[in-house]
């Protein structure tokens, strides 16, 4: 049975006909536009594409814009090569752009869209966990900057989001893995009977990823709807993310160390978070415990370098969460009770790596 979510002011559709659903959005709106453009990378062209196009009849004439897969593309130079395919091939403010991918796709195709010509309708058909999960909602568009992720952006909405969970079977592990954290994530700050299912998980035999990407959405659009440009609550979401992004950062910066991905390190921060929301928030070891030994089964961690505590330190001191110096932290009260603007000092930050190193030492 299709799922609905209502956001801003469009829909997100979860189901195995949801591509039926994309059809008769496009029948509805056929008066309305004059083109259709889908963007693809090589993984989503010969992954999905022929699915999409097989159910969307309306898509089968449809231009195809394909760019190069990766983080490193998400960059002005592609968005400009793209404007440029749309303006040789006149497409007019009734053109409809599709961001057939990933949350690069996403990002920098809904980023080209609402920018070109001041602005076009897109549609989303995130075909990663994490895109699905995280991308799908929250408005947050655009591309990286000298390396610095997410510098240039806008907020604009889809006119629609269309997740075919099916999609992930073609999806390397290790990406499933990764986006995976996002869902454990949002369980841990808002929902402990979510966590209650989604710990179950190993990811080790195919699953039924419906529910789960359902409640996951559910979860993080109630919290985009009562704060759309990250005033305050919204940053419930960071749980993880501060020491996540600066261990995610050193590990892609510095060579000597082995690359992880997003959701690799989003494990290793809240685990390394769960010391602050013990010693700050209240959160209980038992509690602590509990999520530790997920998130060790699944991720598998290894130590932090005590030599790089310093470079960590550093890149979370110019991490735009930051306060007046001090350094900002999401936390758990308990699991599914986040809470956000704690702060930390540089030797409680240092203990949570400490605790983080003695965790995995433990496992
Ligand atoms: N806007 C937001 O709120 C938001 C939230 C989270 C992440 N993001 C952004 O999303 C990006 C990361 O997204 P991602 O993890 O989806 O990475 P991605 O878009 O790079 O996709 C990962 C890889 O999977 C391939 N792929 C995609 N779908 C596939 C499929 N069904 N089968 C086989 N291969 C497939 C892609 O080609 C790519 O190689 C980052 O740039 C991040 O900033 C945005
Ligand atoms: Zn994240």
């Amino acid at each position: 049975m299709l799922k609905e979510i209502k956001s801003q002011d469009y829909s997100v559709f979860i189901g195995d006909d949801v591509l039926q659903q994309v059809q008769s959005f496009l029948e509805e709106h056929a008066a309305q536009y004059t083109k259709f453009f889908i963007l693809v990378d090589e993984n989503t062209i010969e992954h999905c594409l022929p699915i999409v196009q097989f159910h969307v009849p309306f898509l089968k004439d449809a231009e195809i814009v394909e760019i190069e897969s990766g983080e490193q593309n998400k960059c002005i130079e592609v968005v400009t090569q793209v404007w440029i395919t749309l303006s040789e091939a006149e497409a007019d403010r009734q053109a409809l752009f599709v961001n057939l991918g990933g949350g690069v796709i996403g990002d920098m195709g809904g980023f080209i869209a609402s920018t070109y010509k001041r602005g076009i309708d897109f549609i989303n058909i995130p075909t990663t966990l994490l895109s699905q999960v995280d991308a799908s909602v929250g408005g947050k568009l655009g591309i990286d900057l000298n390396g610095l992720k997410n510098q240039i952006g806008v907020f604009a909405y889809p006119k629609g989001v269309f997740i075919l969970p099916s999609f992930l079977e073609t999806l390397p592990k290790g990406q499933v893995r990764s986006g995976f954290a996002e869902v454990l994530k949002h369980a841990l700050i808002r929902d402990q009977k979510h966590w209650d299912l989604v710990k179950k998980i190993t990811l080790k035999k195919k699953i039924d990823f419906e529910d789960i990407i359902y409640w996951s959405v559910n979860i993080k659009n109630n919290i985009v709807l009562q704060d759309p440009r990250e005033k305050g609550l919204r940053k419930l979401l960071n749980f993880g993310h501060t020491i996540g992004h600066a261990v995610e950062t050193l590990s892609i910066d510095n060579l000597a160390l082995s690359e992880l991905m997003h959701g690799e390190a989003i494990a290793v921060g809240m685990i390394a978070e769960l010391y602050l929301s013990q010693s700050l928030a209240g959160l209980s070891s038992q509690q602590a415990e509990e999520i530790e030994s997920i998130l060790v089964k699944l991720y598998q961690p290894t130590p932090l370098r005590e030599d790089f505590f310093d470079a960590y330190l550093h890149l979370m001191m110019q991490d735009k969460k930051n306060d007046k110096g001090a350094i900002n932290f999401t936390l758990l009260k308990a699991i599914g009770d986040g809470e956000v603007n704690y702060t930390a000092n540089k030797k409680q930050i240092v203990a949570a790596l400490k605790y983080y190193n003695s965790v995995i030492a433990r496992a």
